[in-house]
């Protein structure tokens, strides 16, 4: 059998297993996103990114993006019953029954507390058969995130994110995948992207310290090129082992 066809194999098989729920920990501009769709393809299993979610229902106007529209382009979090009522409906999806990405959430304590208890549910028994959840948090320093989150430009159709500083299309403003036109944030604005560092050091970070209690935590080195990180965090879901 040729590499490829074996490396096809072993993908089919990591799907087969399952992984469980990989929760991706770190600030705004860890790269979250960028690594959530590379587990994503890798494994099968689907990115649950509830900034997405929210970015969604804000464009299509429904009433959960109506209530968190202001909020989000504050900077600020949006309300953990809002939150945490939305991820519980994508989570009842059979796509999440043999594990998923959540990108984004917990980002709270209650959050967390609430998503633990969410674990014991019946829904989750076809989750008994995958690992259990890792946590696999993201460290950046300040001074880097600020260059990625003010360089970074996303598609509009796959999601993918640039950065006009590290990582440009081919094409300026063109998605290197699917040809759209590239769009800048709203809340990348640099006095927004302070306030959301701000509520990431005060309501999130302190997160870091329940996984590390439970033994669930792995920390990876995010400041690393893009495929360094990969490759950490691979071998974090895989091993269990982090920095
Ligand atoms: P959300 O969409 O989750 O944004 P975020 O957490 O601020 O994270 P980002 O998407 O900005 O960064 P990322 O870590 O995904 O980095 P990325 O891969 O894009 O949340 C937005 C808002 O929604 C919140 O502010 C809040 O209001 C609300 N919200 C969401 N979830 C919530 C919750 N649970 N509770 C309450 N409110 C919630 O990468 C960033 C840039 O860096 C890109 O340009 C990328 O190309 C580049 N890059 C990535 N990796 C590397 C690398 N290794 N080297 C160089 N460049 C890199």
């Amino acid at each position: 059998m040729d590499s490829s066809a074996t490396d096809a194999v072993k993908g089919q098989a990591k799907m087969a297993t399952g992984i469980g729920p990989v929760i991706l920990f770190g600030p705004p501009g860890a790269g979250k996103g960028t690594q959530a769709k590379v587990i994503t393809e890798t494994y099968g299993v689907p990115q649950i990114s509830t900034g997405d979610i929210l970015r969604d229902n804000v464009s299509r106007g429904t009433e959960l993006g109506l209530q968190a529209k202001a909020v989000m382009n504050r900077g600020e979090l949006v309300p953990d019953d809002l939150v945490c009522g939305m991820v519980a409906e994508r989570l009842a999806v059979s796509d999440c029954f043999k594990g998923f990405i959540l990108d984004g959430f917990p980002r709270t304590l209650a959050q967390a507390k609430w998503l633990d208890k969410f674990f014991g549910n019946r829904a989750f028994e076809t989750l008994k058969d995958c690992r259990p959840a890792v946590v696999v948090r993201i460290v950046v320093g300040y001074n880097v995130l600020l260059q990625r989150l003010t360089g970074r430009v996303s598609c509009p159709t796959c999601g993918r994110s640039y950065n006009v500083h590290t990582q440009p299309p081919r094409v300026p403003d063109t998605c290197d995948v699917d040809g759209s036109r590239l769009f800048t944030r709203k809340d990348d604005r640099e006095e927004v992207i302070a306030e959301r560092l701000k509520a990431y050091e005060q309501q999130t970070l302190p997160l870091a310290e329940y996984y590390r209690k439970r033994g669930r935590l792995l920390e990876i080195d995010g400041d690393q090129p893009v495929e360094k990180v990969t490759a950490d965090v691979l071998r974090a879901i895989e091993h269990g082992n982090s920095l």
